[in-house]
């Protein structure tokens, strides 16, 4: 991976502002931003590593650690939370046997949080595996917990 980062800096540039897109590229590249990265990366980009980790560690979409095979995201906006999106999140976690932010011990399932994904009036909203799944309730629980286990 570290041949990954100097390849990208090479050709987009080593100035701080490439640290949100360097870090987008490496989760593209291997799913997650491993935390022995972060010297790395903060070298390349003559940052300090507490920088890099506060980014890391601060926007949701990173990820320190390999995704579940599947990718269940719970929207947690405020108007899902209206239409019981937090009832749905306890469903969703006992049904899917994993917790909110956690990859399911056999490496099948993420359960993760998303903050809106613009579909607000017919919520509580999902992303399952990148697609939209709006209007969650226990029988599309029951569709995304067959569709996940594959
Ligand atoms: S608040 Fe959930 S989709 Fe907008």
């Amino acid at each position: 991976m570290h041949e990954f980062i100097s390849t990208w800096v090479a050709r987009h540039g080593a100035t701080r502002d490439k640290l949100l897109p360097l870090l987008h590229a490496l989760q593209e590249e291997v799913g997650h931003v491993d935390d022995t990265l972060v010297p790395a990366i903060a070298e390349s980009l003559n940052l300090s590593r507490a920088d890099v980790h506060g980014v890391i560690t601060f926007y949701h979409d990173f990820r320190r650690q390999p995704a579940g095979r599947h990718v269940v995201k719970l929207c947690r906006a405020e108007s899902c939370q209206a239409r019981g999106g937090a009832a749905m999140e306890e469903a969703a976690a006992e049904r899917l046997g994993v917790r909110m932010g956690e990859t399911r011990g056999d490496g099948q399932i993420s359960l993760e949080p998303v903050y809106c994904l613009g579909l607000c009036a017919i919520g509580p909203n999902a992303l399952v595996d990148g697609r939209p799944v709006a209007r969650i309730d226990d029988a599309a629980l029951e569709r995304i917990a067959s569709q996940v286990a594959a």
